[in-house]
């Protein structure tokens, strides 16, 4: 008998239906589709524009779509774990509101601040808890709003961000399939280059923060994207190396859709070509959490069991990581 390992069982999403183009964004700010296209690969991104609506409503949505797809219970989830750098406030967690939205009344829930890498960072958290034994469904949801953080007025981040939800289920799998292997890292010294100043403990909110503009995303683009070329190429190689396969072996990559440019050297470095790359930057811009499970929300009618994907991820902290994971069900029959 194989090892007792968590695996992804289901996969749910939700995206709010406005379209924020890179031609709508041409009468906010200086920049052209042109730019954002070559440089980002972005052609829009959804927004939630209601301001009623935050990150709890996307990822109840998503994870009400997962529960509907499996027919489950709600009352039969032992954890729910949220992943978000745009909570709906600071606490109490974003996950308990949600546990509450969607009737998982037996569950505890809690949230992960891991920027880019939430949703990996999470996974390998609710890995833990199956693999354990302690639990035997776990809701690993990556979830943000991001246009409550962006700044319209800031072309250099702007063009970037996009909101969305999208989650996984976590159950055990003793036939060798689900998480095989992760490989997580975060470096605290480069912190300022991507970041969220106003609000915290270390600048709380008053009139200075908000004149000082300090409630919006910062980010350095240039220290930044060379920080992620590098870690999220050699996370996913030292991983894939690790374990003696190639790129042959692997079905899918689902890269974080922060850029491109990052995409397409993690993909080179791992010996992979771009069809094997799961794509989505085009339509959704950079989601933050919610890049990869909604990559994996979009790919899901194609997965086979038995198949090799590799996420890897890279984003503020610096935090970075990669999984391996041999798929565990055929295409959308999740139930
Ligand atoms: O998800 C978490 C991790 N985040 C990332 O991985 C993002 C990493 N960084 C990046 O993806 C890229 O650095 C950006 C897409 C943010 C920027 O691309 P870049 O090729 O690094 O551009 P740059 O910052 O070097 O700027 C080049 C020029 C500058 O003008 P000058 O100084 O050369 O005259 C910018 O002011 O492009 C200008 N620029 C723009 N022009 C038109 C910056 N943003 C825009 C814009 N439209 N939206």
């Amino acid at each position: 008998m194989e090892q007792r390992r968590a695996a992804i069982t289901a996969i749910g999403h939700f995206l709010p239906e406005e379209r924020l183009t890179n031609a709508d964004l041409e009468k906010l700010v200086d920049t052209s589709d042109e730019w954002i296209r070559t440089r980002t690969g972005i052609r829009e991104r959804r927004i939630l524009r209601d301001p009623d609506k935050a990150t709890s409503y996307m990822a109840s949505k998503a994870a009400k779509e997962l529960l509907q797809k499996r027919n489950l219970d709600p009352s039969e989830i032992d954890l729910v774990i949220v992943a978000t750098v745009t909570p709906d406030m600071f606490f109490p967690a974003t996950a308990c509101i949600v546990a509450a939205e969607i009737g998982a009344v037996n569950a505890w829930a809690y949230d992960i601040s891991a920027a880019c890498s939430g949703f990996l960072f999470a996974l390998s958290t609710g890995t833990r808890f199956i693999e354990s034994g302690k639990h035997e469904k776990v809701l690993v949801i990556g979830a943000d709003k991001m246009s409550t953080i962006v700044d319209y007025s800031d072309r250099t981040t702007c063009v970037l961000f996009g909101d969305g939800a999208a989650c996984a289920l976590l159950e055990p799998d003793s036939s060798g399939h689900g998480i095989m292997d992760s490989i997580e890292h975060s470096d605290g010294s480069q912190w300022s280059s991507l970041c969220m100043l106003g609000g915290g403990s270390l600048n709380p909110s008053s009139p200075v923060t908000l004149e000082k503009k300090w409630h919006y995303l910062h980010q350095e683009g240039q220290p930044v994207f060379k920080a992620a070329v590098k870690g999220m190429a050699d996370v996913a190689a030292d991983l894939v190396e690790r374990n003696g396969l190639t790129g042959d072996d692997i079905r899918y990559l689902v890269p974080h859709q922060a850029n491109l440019r990052i995409i397409d050297a993690t993909a080179r470095r791992m010996g992979i070509t771009m069809e094997k790359v799961m794509l989505n930057i085009e339509r959704y811009g950079n989601t933050t959490a919610a890049t990869i499970p909604l990559c994996l929300a979009d790919w899901e009618s194609e997965l086979r069991r038995g198949d090799n994907i590799v996420l890897a991820a890279f984003g503020g902290g610096f935090t970075w990581g990669a999984s391996w994971l041999r798929w565990a069900y055929d295409g959308t029959s999740a139930a």
